[in-house]
């Protein structure tokens, strides 16, 4: 029996439409009848129009339109959800990803290696965040419980909605647009998406990125089983599209050994031999000098040079005899040397570059991902993690992992923009952990509400950018754990072999080599995060244009928003100056104010009231004592007394050198 759900009468229209939609299942696009399509159908002749390849719907000059557009907003740091603060170089931020997209803009244009987004897939069910083009930030405000106690936890973009494509392809449009501007001339974005709308987004991507730069749509097993209960057919896979900001700089993707640009030539486990250096071998250091005949000690390991080594332009210019644990045989060294691929490093070690030829014989990652974690996997690495399941939609670490290791980034920035639980930024810290990388990692997710008879909610996460943070933070202290677990092992592994009335001396100096080396790993590795907050500027009337910030130093009005604090501001002129948001900071108090000098002198602000000659004497002074290439000064508009008193300041920097004083 059915059950009746509605007591209103028929809709007519609707019915004639379903009608229409049997007979002729092209007609009827997102719920309404396409009539120059129907017209075409019922005619012999052809049908007069606007007939060329292209890929439109509904709002999407609009849309395009909401790319360019500036934002009002700015980031505001939030250090007490913040880890490692002053040391961190990855970040978090808290916000729509429109907006946060905007904002990024001018820091990070060209200069993030990969982006990854695990967006909505449109599947009738999930949260499809809509944009309000005509006040976005505010509109992100309501949407997230920030202007009133209630937030509205808007409904989710269904079928039966009539705009159920455009809905989803509007929002992903000025995404991909802003997004494609980040990324370096050699990065790629990966996507992943399902059935829903993988026509959509390739057609998308193709408009967004150039169909020229498709690289691959990448199958992902993401079930082990299927469901029994499926319709027609049990579906187990999803769908990573990849596209290269250009196709031709991007590097093979693989996960084989991307890491390793350089290789040993020497080993601990291997005997003293004598090799013979022919002239021409690199010298790390470069430029012109001698090193010393004699013995060199690099961590565990010697090399001793039999001659004096003489370099000239980087390269030696005598032969040499050199005493080590050679790995390689006399004919490899002389090839490496042929092929300007032996090197002595900067504390006269020995190692060389990869050839060419070694990075083509990497193998590419398959277009068929089988066996990179699935659905259950990332549910008990959530559960190992929290306890319970407070999340749905997580990616496996395994699939995160290879991903960001496949794209060569071991000294780059990752970017996710729907970070969700924060599976990138999970991965890239392990991976900097297993490979010694430097990968740093932004994540942008939306305080999205959480239900509130969720476990998550009742766990006190009320928002899943509190779960992204706190999964960050845990995954964090998991990963060294395990780094001090190995390091643990290794010491007790030493003192048991030195104990030994017969001991190994090579597996001594081995596991002295790792314990030196799991120590400074532990030092070093990055676990923490810089937060911020999406919020409306600090100031009241910036036109976002740093160019007019000049003419304004004679303008009076305090316009700094009360409630934000010198660091709100200070982080909003990074953002405007095109700053990266990690640039080292650093305070001093001179004469009671707090002056702040970010970039090694790059710039000073000094957001007090009160400007005295004395502080600008102070900048002007710290600036002589760091030389930077350029610099400049911003003051806050109403910090001077007088209009004499800026004109000092002025005068005073420019006595040593500062042409720029702003103020804001
Ligand atoms: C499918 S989940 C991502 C899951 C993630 N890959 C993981 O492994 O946990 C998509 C996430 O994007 C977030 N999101 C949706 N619209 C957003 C927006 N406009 N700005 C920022 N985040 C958004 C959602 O809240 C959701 O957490």
């Amino acid at each position: 029996m059915n059950k009746i759900t509605s007591l209103t009468s028929e809709d007519l229209v609707a019915q004639n439409i379903a009608t229409l939609k049997q007979l002729f299942p092209t007609i009827v696009k997102e719920g309404e009848i396409d009539f120059k399509e129907l017209e075409s159908l019922l005619k012999n002749d052809l049908v007069e129009g606007d007939e060329y390849y292209r890929f439109t719907w509904a709002g999407k000059s609009q849309a395009r339109l909401e790319a360019n557009k500036p934002s009002t907003a700015t980031l505001r740091p939030d250090k007490e959800s913040s880890k490692n603060w002053d040391t961190t170089k990855n970040i978090f931020i808290e916000g729509d990803n429109l907006e946060v997209l905007k904002l990024l803009q001018k820091s990070y244009a060209n200069r993030i290696k990969m982006i990854y987004i695990d967006p909505p897939y449109n599947t009738g069910k999930d949260f499809v965040y809509m944009d309000n083009y005509a006040d976005n930030l505010q509109n992100y405000l309501d949407i997230t419980g920030q202007t009133d106690a209630q937030g509205k936890k808007t409904s989710t973009n269904t079928e039966s909605d009539g705009r159920y494509h455009s809905n989803w392809l509007n929002m992903m449009y000025p995404r991909l647009r802003l997004a494609r501007n980040l990324l370096t001339d050699d990065g790629v974005i990966f996507i992943s998406i399902d059935d829903n709308e993988v026509h959509n987004l390739r057609k998308l991507c193709d408009e967004v990125f150039g169909e020229e730069n498709f690289v691959e749509c990448l199958k992902w097993k993401r079930k082990k089983q299927p469901s029994f209960l499926a319709r027609h057919t049990a579906k187990v896979m999803e769908y990573v599209l990849i596209y290269a900001k250009s196709f031709n700089k991007l590097e093979k993707l693989s996960i084989e050994g991307t890491s390793d640009s350089t290789k040993k030539v020497v080993n601990l486990t291997n005997q003293y031999s004598e090799r013979f250096f022919k002239k021409g071998v690199m010298v790390k250091s470069g430029g012109s000098g001698i090193i010393k005949k004699g013995k060199y000690q690099i961590k565990t390991m010697t090399v001793e040079y039999l001659d004096d080594v003489i370099y000239e332009e980087g390269f030696t210019t005598n032969d040499v005899s050199v005493f080590a644990q050679f790995s390689v045989s006399q004919e490899k060294i002389d090839n490496y040397i042929d092929e300007k691929l032996l090197f002595i490093t900067i504390n006269n070690g020995l190692r060389r570059d990869v050839s060419e030829e070694e990075i083509g014989k990497k193998k590419s990652i398959t277009d068929l991902l089988l066996d990179w974690g699935d659905n259950q996997d990332s549910d008990n690495e959530m559960k190992e993690i929290f306890e319970e399941k407070y999340f749905d939609y997580t990616k496996p670490l395994k699939f995160m992992y290879n991903l960001s290791k496949s794209s060569d980034t071991e000294n780059n920035i990752i970017l996710d923009f729907f970070a969700g639980s924060g599976t990138t930024a999970h991965a890239v810290m392990q991976l900097n952990a297993e490979d010694g990388g430097n990968r740093k990692c932004i994540s942008v997710q939306l305080p999205e509400l959480t239900d509130e008879s969720s476990e998550a909610f009742k766990a006190g996460y009320t928002n899943i950018a509190e779960i992204t943070k706190e999964r960050i933070r845990r995954a964090g202290e998991k990963i060294v754990n395990a780094e001090k677990e190995n390091l643990q092992k290794a010491e007790a592994e030493l003192s048991a072999e030195n104990a030994k009335a017969i001991k190994d001396e090579n597996l001594i100096e081995e596991l002295a080599s790792k314990i030196q080396n799991l120590k400074s790993k532990i030092q070093n590795l990055d676990i923490g995060f810089k937060a911020f907050k999406l919020d409306s500027s600090n100031i009241r009337p910036w036109d976002g244009n740093p160019e007019n910030l000049e003419d304004q130093l004679f303008t009076y009005a305090e316009n700094i928003k009360e409630n934000r604090t010198e660091e709100d501001i200070l982080f909003e002129v990074l953002l405007k100056y095109g700053l990266d948001l990690t640039v080292p900071i650093e305070e001093k108090a001179v004469a009671g104010k707090t002056v702040y000098n970010i970039g090694a002198g790059t710039m000073f602000i000094c957001l007090a009231d009160n400007i005295t000659p004395e502080i600008s004497e102070a900048i002007g002074q710290w600036k002589e004592e760091l030389q930077p290439a350029i610099s400049r000064v911003i003051f806050k508009d109403s910090g001077f007394a007088t209009d004499k008193d800026k004109t000092n300041a002025v005068q005073i920097l420019k006595r040593f050198g500062v042409e720029e004083a702003n103020s804001i």
